[in-house]
This record gives C-alpha cells, sequence and structure tokens, in this order.
C-alpha cells in the first residue's frame, strides 16, 4: 500500500480508538458508585457541611442548605450527618408525610455514593 493512504488510516484508527476506550471510562464511571460509611457520613454532621443517606444512596446536600432552597427551612438539619430516610419520608416536625415527586426528584443533583453495607 502507498505510503500517503497509510497515513491516514493509522490515524482514522487513533481517533476510532480514543472514542472507543473514552465512552468505555465514561461509562465505567457512571456505575462505579463510592461505597460511603455511616461513620464518614457522621464527620459531616452540620449545615455548613452536611451529608446525609436516604434509601441507601449518600447525598452531599451542603450547597442546597447554603443557598437556602430547602423550602422546609432549617428541618434539613436534623438529617445531616445519619440516615435520614425515616426524616426524608416522615417529616415528624412539618406535614408528617412524605416529601414530594418533586423533592425526589431534586436528590440526583446531590448524589455523592452510596451507604455501605
Ligand atoms: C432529613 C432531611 C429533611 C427533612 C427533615 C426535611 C423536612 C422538610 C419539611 C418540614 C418541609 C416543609 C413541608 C412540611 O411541613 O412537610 C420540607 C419541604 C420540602 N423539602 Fe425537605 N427535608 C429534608 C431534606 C430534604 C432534601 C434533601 C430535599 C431535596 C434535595 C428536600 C426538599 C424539599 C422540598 C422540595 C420541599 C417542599 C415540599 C415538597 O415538595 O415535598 N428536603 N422538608
Amino acid at each position: 500500500m502507498e505510503k500517503n493512504k497509510i497515513v491516514p488510516l493509522i490515524i482514522l484508527g487513533l481517533i476510532a480508538a480514543t472514542v472507543f476506550f473514552g465512552v468505555k471510562l465514561f461509562e465505567s464511571g457512571k456505575t462505579t458508585a463510592k461505597s460511603i460509611t455511616l461513620a464518614e457520613i457522621a464527620k459531616h454532621n452540620s449545615g455548613t457541611d452536611c451529608w446525609m443517606a436516604i434509601e441507601g444512596n449518600v447525598y452531599d446536600v451542603t450547597s442546597f442548605i447554603a443557598d437556602g432552597k430547602h423550602p422546609g427551612g432549617d428541618a434539613i438539619l436534623q438529617g445531616c450527618g445519619k440516615d435520614a430516610t425515616i426524616l426524608f419520608n416522615t417529616r415528624p416536625m412539618g406535614s408528617g408525610t412524605p416529601h414530594s415527586d418533586r423533592a425526589r426528584s431534586m436528590l440526583l443533583q446531590f448524589l455523592i455514593g452510596v451507604l455501605a453495607k
């Protein structure tokens, strides 16, 4: 094969390999969730550094609190540093009902890992 055909072929091959392995890397990042213990969560137990577990997932809601975005005000602070599943689902200091689907869908943006078993 002539040299002027081989060079573009090599370049195309390199581009294809980069795209292929890039996609694989991206996918693996999405599926490998960090496992976080309750002991680690307990270190983040204040309004200025607040992690909580809800239904097996772990969320860092520090920015949500700092931005004053919680419609229930300071009630959210009671969940900092612990497994807040029951609090999130019962709101004993408020309506006594589970959070809405809208509240639930807001959680995803704060996801940092899964609760260690
Ligand atoms: C243990 C943690 C939490 C507690 C104790 C709590 C408590 C409350 C309370 C008392 C209210 C006022 C309405 C009522 O009286 O029922 C409320 C409303 C609300 N909270 Fe929370 N909250 C917590 C975590 C969160 C988190 C992590 C999010 C979202 C990222 C969130 C989103 C909302 C929203 C959107 C509302 C408006 C009502 C609704 O859509 O359900 N809350 N919350």
